[in-house]
């Protein structure tokens, strides 16, 4: 995981890449976030309004900056379309600060990669030093957490988050997160109650659609396959 000023390199792809955004996501807009995908009446709502919130998020962009607000995307199943909305948000967001003025510091990580990390930097070895990173994960001026949730949570998981979302939470920093929980099941991970008690000020949620979107596309591609195969 690493820091990227979004201003600092010319070519987005490459600004990208710092951000660490997951290879399937690079460059996804809002815009594409297809909602006819979705089969059922209510997930197509669903994927509607988080997909109107999402552009309205980026076009609000300082608004929800002043007041330290981000988003916690969820829903229960798997290949919903968390992610690859907040990559959308994070690259939409990239591209309008794309100056170098007023640079923006983006991390993009999942809950695991990041622990990951931190603890990697426990090692003699290491070329980051753990403080550094702690740092950089406190002050990104924006902080996606992927799948938040899916973590084994032990008592220095919940202190590196909670301090991680304190200092945020205190300093207005936006932070967007996704998970398969909602804000108050997270509490049965979180058990001390003070992560999602900070998520909760910090970040409006989102009920996203329960609806295997994955699926329908790899049974798409499939079909598409199938007449080349078979024709
Ligand atoms: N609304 C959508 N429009 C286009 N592609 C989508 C949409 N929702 C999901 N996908 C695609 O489906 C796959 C699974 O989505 P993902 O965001 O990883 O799910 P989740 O994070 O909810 O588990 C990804 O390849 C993603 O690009
Ligand atoms: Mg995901």
């Amino acid at each position: 995981m690493q820091e990227c000023k979004c201003r600092q390199d010319k070519s987005h792809f490459k600004k990208l890449t710092i951000a660490n955004i997951p290879e399937e996501f690079r460059g996804v807009t809002i815009a594409s976030f297809d909602v006819s995908l979705y089969k059922d009446p209510e997930s197509k709502q669903r994927a509607a309004t988080a997909k109107r919130a999402a552009a309205n998020f980026v076009k609000n962009f300082e608004a929800m900056r002043t007041q330290g607000k981000g988003l916690y995307l969820y829903s229960y199943e798997k290949g919903s379309g968390k992610s690859r909305l907040a990559a959308s948000i994070l690259n939409a967001l990239c591209k309008v600060y794309d100056s170098d003025k007023n640079p923006l510091r983006v991390l993009y990580s999942s809950a695991v990669n990041l622990l990951d990390e931190i603890r990697k930097t426990f090692g003699k070895d290491s070329k980051v030093s753990t403080s550094d990173l702690i740092e950089r994960i406190k002050n990104a001026d924006v902080l996606v957490i992927d799948d938040l949730g899916v973590e084994n949570v032990t008592d220095w998981v919940e202190q590196i988050f909670t301090t991680i979302l304190e200092h945020r939470l205190t300093n207005k920093k936006v932070t967007i997160f996704t998970s398969n929980l909602s804000v108050d099941e997270l509490d049965e991970k979180y058990k001390a109650g003070r992560v999602s008690s900070r998520i909760e000020k910090m970040a409006f949620p989102i009920y996203m659609p329960d609806e295997r979107v994955r699926s329908h596309l790899a049974k798409k591609e499939n079909e598409m396959l199938q007449d080349i195969l078979f024709s």
